[in-house]
C-alpha cells in the first residue's frame, strides 16, 4: 500500500514585525489584553510594495529545496491553500511553478481558509496514493496584511503573514497520511468572510466605503465553532482508528488562539506539552500555521511518532488528519 508520506519541510516569514506595542498605536488595545485573550505576542507583516503571497511561497519552497537535494523539475504538482491569492486568477500555484523553475509541475489553490492547508495534503495525498504522483509540494500561505483592517481591533491583533510548504512523497513502509476527516458547513460564512471583490460584490466605491475588502469575524461564534469542529475529528479520527489520546504523540494545530488550543486539547484529553504552539511568534497565519508549526518543531519528530493535524476556518471548514512521521 503506498501511503504519502511527508520527507521535507519548509518555511518563511517575511521581516516586518507588529508587536504588540505597535498594536497599541494603531487601535485601542493593550499588550496584556492580547496576551491574555490570544497569547500572541507579535506577527511577521510582508511591507515590500512589490512582493506579494507568491514570494513568501517562493521563500519557503526555496527553503525547503536548499535543505533537501532535489531538482525543481522533479516536482509533479504543487498545491497552495490560500485565500490571499496574488490575483483572483491566475493561481498562486501556478506563478510559483514559474516562479521557481518547476516547468514539469501544474498545480492549482485550494481555498479553505484556515483549514486550507489541511484540505491540500488531503488532497495531494490521494495523487500519491493512487500512484499519479511522487513529488508534490503541498503550501499553506496567506499575506493577511492585505486584507486585515489595521482600525478594527477586534481582527487586526489577531493575524499575520507566512508561508510553510511540505513534501509529499510515497512510502510503501507504513508512515505517512493515515487517515483524515473534512467538514464544512457553508452556513457558518456569515460569522467569518470577506464581502467584497467577488462575483456577488465585487469592488466598487461602495464595497470600499462598507470596509467589504476586509475580514469580518464574530469572533465569540467562531471560537466557540473551532472548539467543537477541531474536538469532535479528533475524537471521530482518534476512535475510527481505535486509537486513545495516549497514542499521540503530537498535535499539531491551526494557531488562531491559544485559549482555543487548550480547550481541544482538554476536550480531547491530550496533554498540553504534546500540542505544539508558536502562536506568539507569528500570530495567525491562516493556511500557514501547521507547516510553520511542523517547520519550527521538526527536530521533535522521530519516524513513526503519531501526529495529530487539525483546524477550522472559515466557511466554515474544519478537520482533522492523521500521520505517521517518516524520518
Ligand atoms: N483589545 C481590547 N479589547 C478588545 C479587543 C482588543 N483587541 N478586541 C475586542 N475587545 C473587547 C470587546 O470589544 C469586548 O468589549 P465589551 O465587553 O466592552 O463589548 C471585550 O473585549 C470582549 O470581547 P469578546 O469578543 O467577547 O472577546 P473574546 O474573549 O471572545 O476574544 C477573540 C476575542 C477575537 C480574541 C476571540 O473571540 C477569538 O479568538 N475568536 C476566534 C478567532 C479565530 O480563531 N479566527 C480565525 C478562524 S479559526
Amino acid at each position: 500500500m503506498i501511503r504519502a508520506a511527508i520527507t521535507g519541510i519548509g518555511g518563511y516569514l517575511p521581516e516586518g514585525i507588529l508587536t504588540n506595542k505597535d498594536m497599541e498605536e494603531l487601535v485601542d488595545t493593550s499588550e496584556e489584553w492580547i496576551i491574555t485573550r490570544t497569547g500572541i505576542q507579535k506577527r511577521h507583516i510582508l511591507k515590500d510594495p512589490d512582493k506579494a503571497n507568491s514570494d513568501m511561497v517562493v521563500g519557503a519552497i526555496q527553503n525547503l529545496l536548499s535543505r533537501k537535494n532535489i531538482d525543481v523539475e522533479e516536482i509533479d504538482m504543487i498545491i497552495v491553500g490560500t485565500v490571499t491569492a496574488d490575483y483572483p486568477f491566475p493561481d498562486t500555484a501556478n506563478l510559483v511553478a514559474h516562479k521557481i523553475g518547476a516547468k514539469n509541475a501544474f498545480g492549482y489553490d485550494i481555498n479553505a481558509a484556515c483549514s486550507g492547508f489541511i484540505y491540500s495534503l488531503v488532497t495531494a495525498s490521494k495523487f500519491i496514493e493512487t500512484g499519479t504522483y511522487k513529488k508534490i509540494l503541498v503550501v499553506g500561505s496567506d499575506q493577511m496584511s492585505s486584507i486585515i483592517n489595521y482600525k478594527d481591533r477586534t481582527t487586526c491583533i489577531l493575524f499575520g503573514d507566512g508561508a510553510g510548504v511540505v513534501l509529499l512523497e510515497p512510502n510503501e513502509e507504513g508512515p505517512g497520511v493515515q487517515d483524515s476527516i473534512l467538514r464544512a458547513e457553508g452556513a457558518g460564512w456569515e460569522y467569518l468572510h470577506m464581502k467584497g471583490g467577488g462575483s456577488k460584490n465585487p469592488a466598487s466605491a461602495e464595497t470600499i466605503a462598507n470596509d467589504w475588502h476586509y475580514v469580518y469575524q464574530e469572533g465569540k461564534t467562531v471560537f466557540k465553532a473551532a472548539v467543537k469542529g477541531m474536538s469532535e475529528s479528533i475524537h471521530d479520527l482518534l476512535v475510527r482508528n481505535n486509537l486513545t489520546h495516549e497514542d499521540i504523540d503530537w498535535m499539531v494545530p491551526h494557531q488562531a488562539n491559544k485559549r482555543i488550543l487548550s480547550s481541544v486539547a482538554n476536550y480531547v484529553g491530550i496533554d498540553m506539552d504534546k500540542v505544539l504552539i508558536n502562536i506568539e511568534k507569528y500570530g495567525n497565519t491562516t493556511a500557514g500555521t501547521i507547516p510553520l508549526c511542523l517547520w519550527d518543531y521538526e527536530s521533535k519528530f522521530k519516524k513513526g511518532d503519531k501526529i495529530i493535524l487539525t483546524a477550522f476556518g472559515g466557511g466554515f471548514t474544519w478537520g482533522s488528519i492523521l500521520l505517521e512521521w517518516a524520518y
